[in-house]
């Protein structure tokens, strides 16, 4: 007969017994979080600018089609030779013991792998960095290090904006992919959580650009000086965190050849940072994120850098309850999260989820049933825990309740001080 599930009782933070009632900026969080964090919008130099000089490159391309449709036999350009090809880790072979929360298997992450086409790159730039599309979706960072009016976050806009974006982020082809290489049957998560882009661009400002480095040797000794530090100290488009997916796949959509610096850097069990090598543009990453803390760094060469993160969740029969979380992504904390737009779409998938799980537990209900098994209990109250956990994990962190200081000390938390699961 099964344990029943070691639960803690869900005690509900009542807003007026918080600790922190409401976010406040001296926690690192975002005060205008219900009017759109407009303190973060693009300035108009950057959209005139080098914004403005992206899109007319993109639109000069000879094939340039605004209407392109997703066709995945020609934007998806991963092989499946590529499974076996592609260097992949482990948590054990990085050396990480100890998560802040189940991991959903094994898998750590795999390094770059041809993914997409440059025709499905430049289309994902382009339905994204219309300057209309930036000034609602995009906003520059809250909390990254070294962060300038060239570095923004964006994400939202695909099911408004960016029809070919939303085909192939949600497309069979690359579900498959990352449900083949995690070992877990997996499927994108809701519209904010897919499609969100890191953004860092060169300047083209002539007086900015005299404070960067050039010479080749000038701009690899930087880098032996950024390997030298902690994760929390490099200089990055999105600091020291863990994701609040299960999965990250990240597409580098720009990246100049001749860049130094700009890869992921993931923490490794004995805390140093482990640069994911080599990305080109088209190539993917894919890392379990929920568990892996990792740095999105920024390059020390006046480059572009482009990533598109797609979030992704387990989601095969009886998995429904996944174990994603608002923490790096609500909109007191993530300038781009319109607090509107992501709870909508946070709790639709939340619901539709739940939906799921409760069909499958009524099926299984029925199918033991008719083959004559004894009812159990205890089995059943784990199954009504896990849901009720389900459903108080959404919310547990709404800014109506719950705004403690941002990142949380568990980002800074090596991995073997860790402390044990809550559940
Ligand atoms: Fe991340």
């Amino acid at each position: 007969m099964p344990e029943a599930t070691v639960y803690k009782p869900v005690t509900v933070p009542f807003k007026e017994k918080s600790d922190y009632p409401v976010p406040l900026r001296e926690n690192g969080l975002l005060e205008e979080y219900l009017t759109g964090n407009h303190s973060h919008d693009i300035p108009e130099k950057t959209l005139n600018l080098e914004v403005a000089q992206m899109i007319a490159k993109l639109e000069a391309k000879p094939t340039f089609n605004p209407n392109l449709k997703f066709d995945p036999k020609k934007h998806i350009i991963f092989k499946d030779e590529s499974f076996e090809g592609t260097t992949t880790a482990t948590l054990k072979d990085l050396g990480i013991n100890r998560t802040r929360t189940a991991p959903v298997s094994d898998f750590a992450c795999a390094h770059p792998f041809p993914l997409i086409s440059q025709e499905a790159v430049d289309m994902i730039l382009w339905e994204a960095l219309r300057p209309k599309v930036l000034k609602q979706f995009a906003r520059l960072p809250n909390l990254s290090r070294n962060a300038t009016r060239l570095d923004m976050h964006m994400g939202g806009h695909t099911k408004f904006e960016a029809p070919f974006s939303k085909d192939l982020y949600t497309s069979a082809e690359i579900a498959r992919i990352v449900s083949k290489f995690t070992g877990v049957e997996a499927s994108t998560i809701h519209n904010s959580s897919y499609g969100h882009m890191n953004i860092s661009l060169a300047t083209a400002d002539p007086d900015e650009l005299k404070e960067i480095p050039t010479e080749k040797k000038d701009l690899l000794a930087a880098y032996d000086i950024q390997n030298t530090k902690k994760g929390h100290e490099i200089p990055a488009t999105l600091g020291l965190h863990y994701d609040s997916v299960t999965f990250a796949l990240v597409i580098m959509l720009d990246l100049d050849p001749e860049a130094v610096g700009g890869e992921t850097g993931i923490i490794t069990g004995d805390d140093r940072v482990f640069r994911v090598p080599d990305p080109k543009v088209g190539y993917a990453t894919l890392i379990q994120g929920m568990v892996l803390r990792h740095v999105a760094t920024k390059p020390i060469s006046n480059s572009n850098r482009i990533t598109a993160v797609c979030g992704f969740m387990p989601c095969g029969r009886g998995m429904e309850l996944d174990n994603c979380r608002l923490t790096s992504n609500k909109p007191s904390v993530l300038s781009r999260s319109s607090n509107n737009l992501y709870y909508s779409d946070w709790f639709d998938y939340r619901f539709e989820n739940l939906q799921k799980h409760l069909q499958f537990q009524r099926d299984s209900i029925k199918e033991k049933f008719e083959r004559g098994e004894q009812f159990d209990q205890l089995e059943m109250i784990k199954i009504c825990k896990d849901m009720e956990r389900y459903l108080y994990d959404g919310w547990k962190e709404l800014e109506a309740v719950h705004n403690p200081p941002f990142p949380p000390e568990e980002y800074k938390t090596p991995y073997d001080q860790l402390p044990d699961y809550e559940y």
